[in-house]
């Protein structure tokens, strides 16, 4: 099943693909929120732009987010003082809740309708007030309106919320859309089913045709080239798993569990009537190898609400730093014209209004130095909370070296219908599913971006890179970067051949 924006947002008529050459002022790499807003702005300027998008407009992270427009990012202020600094900490904060303000300019201003509506942002606890309470003191001291509540609209008993009133929420995916149509309309060019094979210096490089432009603006999600930059040694990607209900009683505010991965909440129209987004989880990617996450989903959402009933289920991938702020600035100090915004840590709606507020600042030469900023790219330094850091090379590493669990080839017709696993045969491992015809798609079993073994997603039916993400669908098409080819290119037709007789 697809997101309730997806679902909304049927019926588009397709953009023309790059076909030969093509020459702009700026290109941009991915026609999501990111990229679409950054493209609007540049062309806002006067800057000819053209975004080159994957798929469709949207359709990536953008199309699976529950679009909650805020600058309340679980529990992060006390964090980012202790970590960055007042200053620092300040800024995102600033920015953050600039992004809100500006959201609501731009809808308005372009008469955008995508069920924008402002609406209190909380995160509840369900483990005592402290952190809470220590949440609220940081966020009033960088200049937030904070307040604690007591009770909430939440179907539970809690120990208390941390409100931030005056946020809002929309539909992102119609936004997107309506904000790469007033793009289009200033002058920009948008390319659809026009993936990015590679760069050299300024051109851009796709199956049909290539870019040459002044400024290249990364906004693809995860950064596709590997050196420079070396995003790859410093993020992970995680997916979260979402069910949208009907039967459920509206709820005015959105809310998030102060534990990182418990029940998020928010209400959207779909249609004519009121459904619940219930999100949850926080698995990394490649690591969902067991399965079952929607089904624990809707079973903890009919705990709560007895008469609910499952309206879609989507889940979604984001990429994490490994200090939690994004990168949002020049790709590396070797490439001066490269423009980067990649990990947003789940918190992608307001901070890609601040990426594209930066990069078009940078991009027309208006922006301070970056060295001070909290986002800049070429930050690097050991942090008191960056537990994760140990954790995220792990992975990666262990993603790298892994002798993955695989089945004999002879026992391939064990493997159940609709299932896919890591298959060895002749010393060579490969990765093979069975559909429900149990037809078997065979391909290797190695990510083409930096080789790691991929796993099975049995909820997702995907094969997964457990070292920075990568997905692919079970004919090997690629579904999220940072490779850039699919799997079925690698295939090794004569082994894949005596596998399958
Ligand atoms: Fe990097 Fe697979 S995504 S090795």
């Amino acid at each position: 099943m697809a997101s309730i924006w997806r679902e909304k947002n049927v019926g588009i008529v397709p953009r023309a693909q790059l076909q030969g050459e093509f020459e702009t002022e700026a290109a941009v790499i991915g026609g999501g929120l990111t990229g679409i807003l950054t493209a609007y702005r540049l062309q806002e300027q006067g800057i000819k732009t053209c975004v080159l998008e994957a798929d469709a407009v949207g359709s990536g992270t953008t199309g699976g987010s529950t679009g909650k427009i805020t600058a309340q990012h679980g529990l992060i202020y006390a964090k980012l003082i202790h970590d960055f600094g007042r200053a620092q900490a300040r800024e995102y904060a600033r920015q953050n809740s600039a992004a809100v303000e500006a959201y609501a300019r731009l809808i308005e201003k372009e008469g955008i309708a995508c069920d924008f509506a402002r609406c209190s942002a909380y995160v509840y606890s369900r483990d005592g007030m402290a952190a809470l309470r220590e949440e609220a003191e940081a966020a009033k001291r960088l200049g937030i309106d904070a307040v604690l509540a007591e009770v909430t609209k939440l179907p539970f008993q809690v120990d208390g919320a941390l409100c931030f009133p005056e946020q809002a929420r929309f539909d992102p995916l119609a936004f997107t859309r309506a904000l790469a149509a007033c793009a289009e309309r200033m002058g920009a060019t948008i390319f659809e089913k026009t993936r990015v094979t590679g760069l050299e210096d300024m051109r851009i490089f796709a199956a049909q045709g290539t870019v040459k432009a002044k400024h290249i603006v990364f906004a693809c999600h995860y950064p596709i080239v590997n050196i420079p930059g070396y995003y790859f040694l410093r993020m992970s990607q995680q997916r979260s798993f979402a069910v949208a209900l009907r039967g459920v009683p509206s709820l005015s505010g959105v809310y998030i569990d102060q534990q990182q991965g418990g029940l998020s909440f928010r209400s959207a129209r779909f249609g004519e009537e009121d459904v619940l987004i219930l999100a949850a989880y926080d698995v990394r990617s490649g690591k969902n190898t067991v399965g079952g996450k929607y089904r624990e989903l809707l079973s903890a959402a009919r705990k709560l609400y007895p008469d609910c009933e499952l309206v879609a289920q989507w889940s979604e991938q984001d990429c994490r730093t490994v200090d939690e702020v994004p990168y949002i600035g020049r790709y590396s100090a070797e490439t001066p014209n490269w423009y980067v915004a990649t990990g947003f840590n789940k918190w992608g709606i307001t901070n890609a209004m601040v990426a594209a507020g930066r990069l078009s600042s940078l991009i027309m030469g208006e922006a301070a130095e970056e060295e001070e900023s909290i986002y800049n790219p070429a930050r690097f330094k050991l942090l008191p909370s960056m537990k994760n850091l140990a954790g995220d090379a792990g992975n990666a590493l262990a993603g790298f070296a892994k002798a993955a669990f695989s089945i004999p080839a002879e026992k391939l017709t064990t493997l159940p219908r609709g299932e896919g696993s890591i298959v060895e045969h002749a010393g060579e491992k490969y990765a093979v599913y069975r559909d429900e015809a149990g037809e078997t798609h065979v391909l290797p079993s190695r990510c083409p971006h930096l080789g790691c073994r991929l796993e099975w997603n049995p909820d997702d039916r995907t094969w997964e890179c457990p070292c920075h993400g990568s997905r692919f669908g079970i004919d090997g098409e690629i579904l999220s970067e940072p490779a850039v080819h699919g799997l079925a290119q690698e295939k090794d037709n004569a082994c894949a051949d005596q596998l399958i007789k």
